[in-house]
């Protein structure tokens, strides 16, 4: 049986994986329903949001003001995943999630990670798998750069994260960015 994240081409539809799996309530953010607790797969790592924000300052330096980047964080946003749509049945989605392809639901997390046994149920290009939010949250963030290391969206280290073919993509949403200049080149 192989482990999803073992994988190193996409998954196959119906063939069967090893899935990680998050007991919690699901919540649908679309619609703003949320669905009992039960075992939902997931996409990993855990974050919270709300967690960063890089701003800008002036500094007086050397006899004159120059701009520097700084972070502040605020830690009391909770964790979470996200659900992982390969494996998810199509009922779990509202209709209006289905037809926008905004995947991007949020599972609390009351207790460890479970590895079962999930077929692969449709394709998911690695970019709407991890965005997941549509097409406004990449116009967002078309631009904008990697500051003090971190995501722009939610701060996300991206230090250890490997370059592929010069890009660097954020594990959490999927934003993807130019490893030279750190600039975010999702189309
Ligand atoms: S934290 Fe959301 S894309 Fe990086």
């Amino acid at each position: 049986m192989q482990n999803i994240e073992e994988l190193d081409s996409p998954p196959v539809v119906g063939e069967t994986y090893l899935v990680p799996c998050m007991f919690g309530r699901i919540y649908l953010l679309s619609s703003a329903q949320s669905k009992p607790p039960d075992w939902w797969p997931v996409l990993r790592p855990s974050h919270q949001d709300s967690i960063y924000t890089a701003q800008t300052r002036s500094k007086w330096k050397d006899g004159e003001f120059t701009e520097e980047t700084y972070c502040e964080y605020d830690s009391k946003a909770p964790h979470h995943y996200h659900v992982d749509p390969r494996f998810a049945s199509a009922e779990l989605y509202t209709a209006w999630e289905v037809e926008n392809k905004d995947w991007h639901n949020v599972i609390d997390i009351q207790g460890d990670i479970r590895w079962s046994e999930m077929v692969c149920l449709r394709e998911m290009p690695t970019q709407r798998l991890f965005t997941g939010f549509g097409r406004q949250f990449v116009d967002d963030h078309k631009g904008k750069k990697i500051k003090c290391g971190r995501c722009p969206h939610r701060g996300v280290l991206l230090n250890s994260v490997p370059v592929h073919d010069g890009i660097i993509t954020c594990p959490n949403h999927g934003l993807r960015f130019d490893a030279e200049s750190g600039v975010c080149v999702t189309e």
